[in-house]
C-alpha cells in the first residue's frame, strides 16, 4: 500500500502583538510568522481496520487522541466518512525533530500534514484554501502550516496573507530542553497583567497599525536592517520575567554579532537571525562556550519558503 511521506516545516514569529480579546475566548492579534528548514517527517498510510493510529519516535509526545495530528486525522473522518469506509484507517508516523512546547509550531505543522496527506490519499481534490478551513477548526497556526513562506497573520492567527518571499536569513535556535512553556498560560497572563492597555481608541489603534506597518514595509521592500529592527513579540513581557533561563538565552545572544533575536510565539524557543551559514554555526559556538549546559540545545537552520510538502522520493 503506497504510503504518503510529507515534510512539515516548523515556523518562527517575526512579530506578534495582541491587539485584544475576542469573545470566543482567544486574542486578536497582529502576527509576521515565517517558516524554517527544521522541520517533522510525517508518515500517513491507511489501515486495514477503521482506526487511527499515531507513533512517535519521541517518548514525550503523546501518541494518543489528544495528539493534534490524531485529531486531524478525526476531522477528516467525521467530515468524509464515505472516503473513510473506501479507505480503511489511517497510520500516522510523526518522526519529530522540531522541539516540543517550543514555540515552533511543531504540533500545528504535523496536523497540517495529515491534512494535506489525507486529502493526497484519499484523492479528495481539497484545494489549499478548503484545507485551511478545515486547519482553522483546530488550531491557530495550523492553516498558516499549510502554505507556509511568509504571511502577516492577523484575528486569531488563522487569516492569511501572504508577504513577499524573505531573503535566505540563517536562524540559531535555542532551547532549554525541559522548559516547555504552556501557550494557554502566556496568553492568559498577558491578558491579566496587560489587558487595560489593549488599544481602545482610534489613536491607539493607528499607533499599533503603524508599528506593525514599519515591520511590513521593511519586509515588502527586502530591508533586512529595518526587519530586524522591528522584530517584536509581546508575549516576551510576560515570559522573559518568569523564565529567567528565556531571558537568559536572549541576554546572551545580544552579546554576539548577529543581526537580532527575539523569542518565538509563547516560547522557550530563542532564535537569532544572522546572515550565512557559517555565522550561524560560529554563533552557535560561541553560545555553547558562554551556556555549557548539557540540557541547552542549539539548532542551525533558515528561513524557507514552503509549508508542508510531499518528500522527495
Ligand atoms: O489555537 P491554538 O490551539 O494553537 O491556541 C493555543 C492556545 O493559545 C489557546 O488555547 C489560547 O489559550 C491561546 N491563544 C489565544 N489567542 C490566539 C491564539 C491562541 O489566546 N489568537
Amino acid at each position: 500500500m503506497r504510503s504518503y511521506c510529507l515534510i512539515a516545516p516548523a515556523k518562527i514569529n517575526l512579530y506578534l502583538q495582541i491587539l485584544g480579546n475576542r469573545p470566543d475566548g482567544f486574542h486578536e492579534l497582529v502576527m509576521v510568522l515565517q517558516s524554517i528548514d527544521l522541520a517533522d517527517v510525517v508518515t500517513l498510510r491507511s489501515r486495514s481496520t477503521d482506526d487511527i493510529r499515531v507513533a512517535c519516535d519521541d517518548p514525550n509526545v503523546p501518541a494518543d487522541p489528544t495528539n493534534l495530528a490524531y485529531r486531524a486525522a478525526d476531522l477528516m473522518v467525521r467530515q468524509f466518512p464515505d472516503y473513510h469506509a473506501r479507505f480503511g484507517g489511517i497510520d500516522i508516523d510523526l518522526q519529530k525533530r522540531i522541539p516540543v512546547g517550543a514555540g515552533l509550531a511543531g504540533g500545528s505543522t504535523d496536523a497540517a500534514a495529515v491534512l494535506v496527506g489525507i486529502n493526497l490519499m484519499w484523492h479528495l481534490g481539497l484545494t489549499q484554501g478548503e484545507l485551511q478551513d478545515f486547519a482553522a477548526m483546530l488550531g491557530s497556526d495550523i492553516p498558516f502550516c499549510i502554505s507556509g513562506g511568509t504571511a502577516l497573520a492577523t484575528c486569531r492567527g488563522e487569516k492569511l496573507d501572504p508577504l513577499p518571499d524573505l531573503t535566505d536569513l540563517h536562524v540559531v535556535l535555542a532551547k532549554y530542553r525541559d522548559l516547555p512553556i504552556s501557550t494557554p498560560w502566556a496568553y492568559k497572563t498577558y491578558r491579566q497583567n496587560f489587558g487595560d492597555t489593549y488599544p481602545t481608541t482610534p489613536a491607539a489603534w493607528d499607533a499599533c497599525k503603524q508599528k506593525a506597518g514599519g515591520m511590513l514595509s521593511a519586509i515588502a521592500h527586502h530591508d533586512t536592517q529595518q526587519i530586524v529592527s522591528h522584530l517584536h513579540n509581546d508575549l516576551e513581557r510576560v515570559v522573559l520575567p518568569e523564565y529567567p533561563k528565556v531571558q537568559q538565552l536572549r541576554d546572551e545572544f545580544q552579546t554576539l554579532e548577529i543581526l537580532g533575536t527575539m523569542m518565538s510565539g509563547s516560547g522557550s524557543t530563542v532564535f537569532a537571525l544572522v546572515e550565512s551559514l557559517a555565522q550561524a554555526e560560529q554563533v552557535k559556538a560561541q553560545m555553547r562556550r558562554a551556556l555549557p549546559d548539557p540540557d541547552l540545545d542549539f539548532w542551525v537552520t533558515k528561513f524557507c519558503q514552503s509549508g508542508v510538502r510531499l518528500a522527495s522520493r
